[in-house]
């Protein structure tokens, strides 16, 4: 898209926001509408450089669904509000795919990858190949069908002839687009093979949703993606946050009189992702001859866990179509490509014994202490194995040799035991029937797989919910960390969260390892703790399922903390991305008397519990100032970047105007760093120096 046709799409964005403001956008803008809010869901989803906050994007989204409500009749199946699924499917039919998607053979070093451009070159009777090479998501297969511009049926893998057709949960994954320009390039149909992933930060959140849940974590985000891709409910599936990325295009053809513009598989990618799909344009990489391509495989590993998503690999392509005409294919796999595998992060070690370990809703979670073992250049001794069903399920023993997969961020599980390598002496795993802390009797509720402690005032539960109030993305109370908190709770200093807010400095002043320095530092810590933002003390009071995330949502419905026990559980259903779960939890929690008064306490002892205030930090007060940040942060994720200027006092603008006081500047910065560069009241500045003003 050109300087110029952005220019004009923003200029109608900006006349139908102020129209959406004034009087409300009519049916005769219905079109313009859609298309600035395909735009708009371009920039943000696969440029990840958005042009309007999303405030503005929201009003431009609920223009749109108020016309269509009014005006049933002119709802069209890409429109942008078609995404939300509307209730449950039946099930999956099944459907032929339009050539067969095969598999890729494997490579696993750089002389599998010498022995295939030998070959390569041999059937080709080319000197020199040129290869394209692109990272080998790890994911869940797809397969897209676009008809006359518009996506017609999105299906799985399957068998490689055939798949399920699982349309309406491909329609929620937003990054692909429901119609795309294909005819531009001279095409009719187009089927577009793809990955859906699910990135580390979702799948970690959504693992600990399951577990709280007393469910079974899943093993890894490709499991959850593939698991994901197959519920029949497509509004739960828009919540969990699927991302696809497309690496090819399987079949097309072409319209009456054209032909296609394109010769290599590197144009196609480029094409695709000019479409607005998320394809691989940027990591691609297009080399003459195999040593360069080998050398970039290698580096790509050493940076494979900066990426926010899983890759297990490499793909290398022959680039030209007419070259891979001539090598064809095996039923298996084509010739012209090769996946370079990278290293597994598995290893073997031993299951020496188990600990129990008491969370702070008092589930207990067994953790399997092993051998100490490196994997992926981390050495691990302890793995979690959730609940007991995981350890019955996979028939795990004590002394058993057993296999550890450390996927990235992911943390270590068990696979299996290696039941071959079983010797006798192996034990089974009794688990305890009362708590390790308190000896209270423990009870599984029928719907979890969960053993939970029934003592509310169970030490261990106390000690982890004042672990987890003090922690660093709670109230962040430095000085107040698990070894300290223990000592105090052990003295009989500290007992539960208010305490924190009347401890007794002077006691604390005898303890061993106190001095005067420490003491102000600690009293400081807990002092300014009392300012915290509302969603951080939301989320630290450890109400079941309520995540960083919710607890912003939360945060953010109310003026005061105790305005939430007005909410019931269809109001905070209402509210966006709260499940009936979450609802049910929240709800619940301010209903209980004690909590209530536990609030209440909070705030007799000076903590705010409104939203109206402002984090003092020590780092810089940015009040009156306005930021707008530009290209990839490297070190916080734009989101965090957003809310270090708001928790500072600072406003995010949309767009670069002499109104914008600082352009934070990341990685690959584009047009907004060239106009920002000409209105010289705009300061221009590193995400680091950005990163001190704040403090951090
Ligand atoms: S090309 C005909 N490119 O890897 C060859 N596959 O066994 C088509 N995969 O499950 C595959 N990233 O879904 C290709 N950049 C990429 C890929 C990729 C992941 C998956 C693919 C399939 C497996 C191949």
């Amino acid at each position: 898209m050109t300087t110029d046709s952005i220019k004009e799409i923003q200029a109608k964005t900006t006349a139908l926001l102020a129209t959406a403001r004034g009087g409300g956008i009519t049916v005769h803008e219905i079109d313009s509408l859609r298309d600035a809010l395909r735009f708009h869901e371009y920039r943000y989803y696969i440029q990840n450089d958005p042009l309007i906050s999303d405030f503005e994007y929201d009003t431009l989204y609920k223009s749109l669904e108020a016309l269509e409500t009014d005006n049933p009749d002119l709802i069209i199946a890409d429109s942008p509000t078609q995404r939300v699924g509307k209730g449950l499917t039946k099930e999956f039919p099944t459907v032929p795919h339009l050539v067969p998607m095969l598999s890729l053979d494997n490579s696993y070093n750089a002389d599998d990858l010498l022995a295939f451009d030998r070959k390569t070159r041999e059937a080709t009777g080319r000197e020199t190949i040129d290869y394209c090479v692109e990272p080998k998501f790890d994911g869940a297969s797809i397969s897209l069908v676009y008809e006359d511009d518009r996506l017609i049926r999105g299906a799985t893998r399957g068998d490689g002839v055939h798949g399920d057709d699982i349309t309406p949960n491909i329609r929620q994954i937003r990054t692909i687009p429901l119609a795309a320009k294909f005819a531009a390039h001279g095409l009719h149909t187009a089927e577009i093979r793809g990955e859906v992933l699910i990135n580390k930060t979702n799948f970690a959140a959504f693992n600990e949703s399951l577990v709280e849940a007393g469910g079974q974590p899943l093993a890894n985000p490709r499991n959850a993606a593939a698991g994901t891709l197959r519920i029949k409910d497509p509004v739960e599936v828009g919540r969990r946050k699927l991302e696809a990325f497309v690496y090819s295009l399987g079949y097309y053809t072409t319209l009456p009189g054209r032909t296609e513009d394109f010769t290599t598989h590197a144009e196609t990618l480029a094409m695709l992702y000019e479409l607005g799909f998320r394809s691989p344009a940027r990591e691609m990489k297009v080399f003459s001859g195999i040593q360069a391509v080998i050398d970039y495989c290698l580096a790509f590993e050493e940076g494979r866990d900066d990426l926010p998503y899983e890759i297990d690999g490499m793909v290398i392509k022959v680039n030209e179509f007419a070259l891979q005409e001539t090598l064809g294919m095996t039923s298996h796999h084509p010739r012209w490509a090769i996946a370079y595998k990278f290293k597994a992060r598995q290893a073997t070690s031993k299951l020496l014994r188990i600990e129990y370990q008491v969370g702070r809703t008092g589930n207990i979670g067994p953790v399997a202490k092993i051998e100490p073992v490196p994997i992926g250049g981390v050495t691990v001794t302890s793995v979690s194995l959730f609940n007991e069903d995981i350890i019955r399920d996979k028939d795990i023993r004590i002394g058993d040799t057993v296999l550890v997969e450390r996927a990235g961020d992911v943390i270590p599980y068990i696979v299996k035991p290696l039941t071959e390598l079983r010797d006798g002496t192996e034990q089974p795993i009794v688990f305890p029937t009362c708590c390790p802390s308190c000896g209270d009797a423990l009870y599984r509720a029928a719907d979890e797989a969960a053993w939970r402690c029934p003592n509310a005032s169970c030490p261990a539960q106390a000690l982890e919910r004042l672990f987890h109030f003090a922690s660093k993305d709670a109230m962040d109370i430095r000085g107040l960390g698990e070894a300290n908190i223990e000592k105090f709770y052990k003295i009989g200093l500290l007992s539960s969260i208010p305490d924190i807010y009347r401890l007794d400095f002077e006691a604390i002043g005898k303890l061993e390892g106190f001095g005067a320095k420490s003491l102000e530092k600690l009293r400081t810590a807990i002092d300014s703790s009392k300012t915290q933002p509302l969603h951080r003390l939301l989320f630290a009071l450890g109400i079941r399922y309520v995540g960083e995330t919710t607890a912003k949502t939360l945060a953010h419905a109310v003026h005061h903390l105790l305005d939430l026990q007005s909410f019931d559980e269809e109001a905070l259903k209402g509210l966006e991305d709260i499940g009936p779960k979450v609802a049910g939890s929240v709800a619940s929690f301010f209903a209980n008397a004690d909590n209530r008064a536990l609030l209440k306490e909070l705030e007799d002892l000076g903590l705010t519990l409104t939203n109206d205030h402002r984090k003092d930090t020590t780092g810089g007060d940015l009040q009156g100032l306005s930021f707008l940040f530009t290209g990839t942060l490297v070190r916080l994720k734009r989101s965090e970047a957003e809310q270090l200027v708001e928790d500072n006092g600072g406003t995010i603008v949309s767009g670069v105007s002499s109104k914008l006081s600082y352009l934070v500047v990341g990685e690959d910065a584009g047009s907004k760093l060239e106009k920002a560069k000409k209105i010289t009241s705009v300061r221009i500045i590193s995400e680091d120096e950005f990163l001190k003003m704040v403090g951090k």
